[in-house]
């Protein structure tokens, strides 16, 4: 049997077939572009997912047996506005979960409605990333487009979509949206009220877990598949990452180190933090968990070394920063695209800080590499003051390949980092809750624990942990200092 998971990225559509023991068969992967029409804008066109992920699939098929695909189902960028018209057509591109424009339909939810409201309702903030404000700015500034929209989606949901025909969301992927009561877990009339909006324009409400009907028959056909492959529903990435690496218990915490950099915790009950500082979502094994995002992980490191170093060698970089010393007082900010956890800041920068004669470019490279982790290192410690303690973390992501960056983190944070027996992240925990869907384990928690293993652990260096700990209340200065001339800049 195989179980299919598609992860909808930012950069390109990955899929795996999974079999019965959690075995990868195989895995492709499928680029689209993504564009950038106007500084802080970020889109893409939803038919561009919808291509790459039919031409993924008869890629990723041609060597498999296909009757034995059981279920498909998806993990997906969150927050991603996607409008449909009558004829479900897509009405604009959407407007994706790093884009920024959106600054002063928050200052109006979260000033002038209120942030008690909008926390009331949502358990969140309106942030630059999120669904709702980009609704209202489509209002505001698209309202022949706004007119046209019939029909309100995310990111996977779109795919999803096309091959059932069932118009559907999950709760976990909802939740990033502020317009999910994410405690009771279903629309908040509230918010619909506010953004003009109906709940006959948005999708039907599942659990991740849950199936949403069969596949297009159609499809089925074009793709050689059975007409009774299952769909199910997924998840936003996030959430589906944790399942793909086993943070399904209660208190259990991940570390995604992908183009953003996320702190991951589950939990039984939904809480939130006192400043709304951290996401306080549905989970995907139908409870709830927290989490706080650096927008610019990955990202960083990709762009330190691809635009600004010129070359694909990674390693080469990531080798010479291994001899830099701790003690070095250089230090890197990772704001490229402005900030979410702690700073909810979309005006702050990426910046060096520190820099003199002596530094070559290893020091450089070491210093992005720290200050991700710092940045991740925030929102510890918001959780530590929630009476949230981590020891260990199970890490994901891209970044996850570098040891050193790993290390690195353990040091900085003072954790274990746990490698498990894969790292595909958001594809493979799609393929686990496919799995789930179509009934080969009782519940996710039930399917982690058969199909996942830890398989190193790195452990934190007291000495080094003790260096890391001066070094981080200096980086925890920088934002402060600069955070007004940020302002100023970008005015
Ligand atoms: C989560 C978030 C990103 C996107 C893209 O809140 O914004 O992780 O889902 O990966």
């Amino acid at each position: 049997m195989y179980f299919i998971g598609i992860d909808i990225g930012t950069t390109s559509v990955k899929m795996i077939a999974v079999d019965e023991k959690g075995t990868i068969a195989k895995s492709i992967s499928k680029e689209y572009p993504l564009s950038f029409p106007k500084p802080l804008w970020s889109e893409q066109n939803p038919e561009d997912w919808w291509k790459q992920s039919i031409n993924g699939f008869k890629e990723l098929l041609d060597s498999l047996d296909k009757n034995e695909v059981k279920a498909i189902s998806f993990s997906g960028q969150m927050h991603g506005l996607v409008t449909l018209d009558q004829d479900d057509k897509v009405v604009r591109p959407a407007i994706l979960w790093n884009d920024q424009r959106t600054e002063k339909e928050c200052l109006y939810l979260n000033e002038e409605i209120g942030q008690n409201k909008i926390s009331k309702w949502t358990g969140n903030l309106a942030l630059t990333g999120f669904t709702a404000p980009k609704i209202l700015w489509l209002k505001e500034n698209e309202p022949e487009n706004f007119a046209k929209t019939k029909k309100i989606m995310l990111p996977k949901d779109y795919i999803a979509y096309k091959m059932s025909g069932v118009f559907a969301t999950d709760m976990s992927d909802a939740s990033g949206t502020l317009y999910l009561d994410v405690k009771n877990r279903k629309w908040s009339q509230e918010m619909m009220n506010l953004l003009g909006i109906s709940e006959s324009q948005l999708p039907k409400l599942y659990e991740s877990y849950e199936v949403i009907g069969n596949i297009k028959a159609e499809l089925a056909n074009e793709l050689g598949l059975s007409q009774d492959v299952k769909i199910i529903i997924g998840g936003g990435d996030q959430a589906v990452a944790a399942v793909g690496c086993g943070i399904v218990g209660p208190g259990s915490c991940s570390l995604s180190l992908g183009t953003s950099g996320v702190v991951f915790t589950s939990n039984e009950k939904f809480f939130v933090d006192e400043k709304n500082s951290l996401h306080s979502f549905c989970h995907a094994n139908g409870k709830y968990h927290l989490m706080g995002v650096t927008l610019a992980a990955a990202a960083s490191l990709k762009w330190w070394v691809e635009k600004i170093n010129e070359t694909n060698d990674f390693d080469k970089l990531l080798d010479g920063a291994k001899e830099v010393k701790i003690e070095e007082s250089l230090f890197y900010l990772p704001y490229l695209m402005g900030e979410r956890t702690p700073h909810n800041d979309a005006n702050c920068r990426g910046t060096f800080i520190g820099l003199d004669l002596t530094h070559e470019r290893k020091h450089m490279t070491r210093a992005v590499l720290e200050g991700v982790a710092f940045s991740l290192r925030d929102t510890f410690e918001i959780m530590k003051k929630m009476g949230i303690e981590i020891a260990n973390v199970n890490i994901n992501g891209g970044g996850a390949k570098s040891r050193l960056w790993c290390e690195i983190i353990a040091d900085i944070l003072n954790v274990t980092v746990n490698k498990l027996n894969t790292n595909e992240g958001p594809a493979y925990g799609a393929a686990i809750l496919a799995s789930v869907g179509f009934g080969m384990f009782d519940t996710v928690e039930d399917a982690c624990s058969k199909l996942l293993k830890i398989t190193e652990s790195i452990y934190p260096s007291k000495d080094k942990s003790k260096l890391y700990d001066k070094k981080y209340e200096k980086f925890r200065k920088i934002y402060p200092a600069t955070k007004e001339l940020f302002k100023q800049l970008t005015d």
